[in-house]
């Protein structure tokens, strides 16, 4: 049993906190909010209240997201921008899932999100490589992933001043017709629709943001035009 209720998460987001490992500094271990699952469930729309509790786990669907085709195939260049799981451990905190950790260049800090370099910086030539390097990444192995959120990929330093981005949140599908898993026409469509959503979010998180995204996001549009990915 791994002891985590006496140590401070290094990041917590809207389902799991997340520590670090207390027997290996390369790796975290994410833990569910408590009674998370089960808001979800109440809240869901009446054709989801007969799915188990299980299915509104944000860990056990992660758990399971890593377990497509693209990331089984286990390709070396599949890890260049997403962390490895290593499956789970009991916890005083209940049931953890391990993943690679990213630290930042500062001591002691997890790396930057998208979401704060662009708060920052917003998109510097640096940024646009390497969001180019990973659409052509998500094309080339169709890794399947829900909405490509600011704040679920890392941009970790490489050498030479070149970043790398790292999807560390939102594997597999959101959708309930799960098409994209097996016919790779679909998945085409749906990885270049995320990367369309991808681009349309990094506008308007530089923009002024004088209309929330709630508004933004409602005259989003598939196809439109790629200016960074
Ligand atoms: N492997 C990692 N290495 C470094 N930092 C990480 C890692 N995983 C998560 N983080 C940090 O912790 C935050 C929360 O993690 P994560 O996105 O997994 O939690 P969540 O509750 O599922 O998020 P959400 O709010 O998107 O539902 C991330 O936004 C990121 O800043
Ligand atoms: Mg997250």
């Amino acid at each position: 049993m791994i002891l985590l209720a006496a140590s401070e998460p290094f990041a917590a987001g809207d389902h799991r906190l997340c520590y670090r490992h207390p027997h290996d500094e390369n790796l975290c271990i994410k833990v569910n909010r408590q009674g998370k699952a089960q808001m979800l469930k109440a809240r869901a729309p009446f054709y989801k209240q007969f799915r188990p509790v299980d299915s509104f786990d944000d860990n056990q669907i992660e758990y399971r997201a890593f377990q497509q085709s693209a990331i089984l195939r286990n390709t070396p260049e599949i890890w260049r921008h997403i962390p490895r799981c290593y499956g789970w451990v009991e916890t005083d905190i209940g049931r953890g899932l391990v993943t690679d950790y990213y630290p930042s260049e500062k001591l002691n800090a997890p790396a930057t999100t998208l979401e704060e370099y662009l708060k920052k910086f917003a998109v510097t030539p640096q940024l646009s490589s390497a969001l180019k390097e990973f659409s052509a990444y998500l094309r080339r192995y169709l890794l399947l992933t829900k909405n490509l959120m600011p704040h679920n990929l890392l941009v970790l330093q490489e050498q030479e001043g070149m970043l790398r981005l790292v999807l560390i949140d939102g594997f597999g599908l959101s959708t309930i017709f799960p098409v994209a898993k097996y016919v790779p026409a679909a998945a085409r469509r749906h990885v270049e629709k995320r990367l369309d959503w991808l681009d349309y979010r990094i506008a308007w998180e530089i923009s002024d943001r004088k209309i929330s995204w709630r508004d933004t996001e409602k005259k989003f549009t598939k196809g439109g035009n790629h200016i960074y990915v």
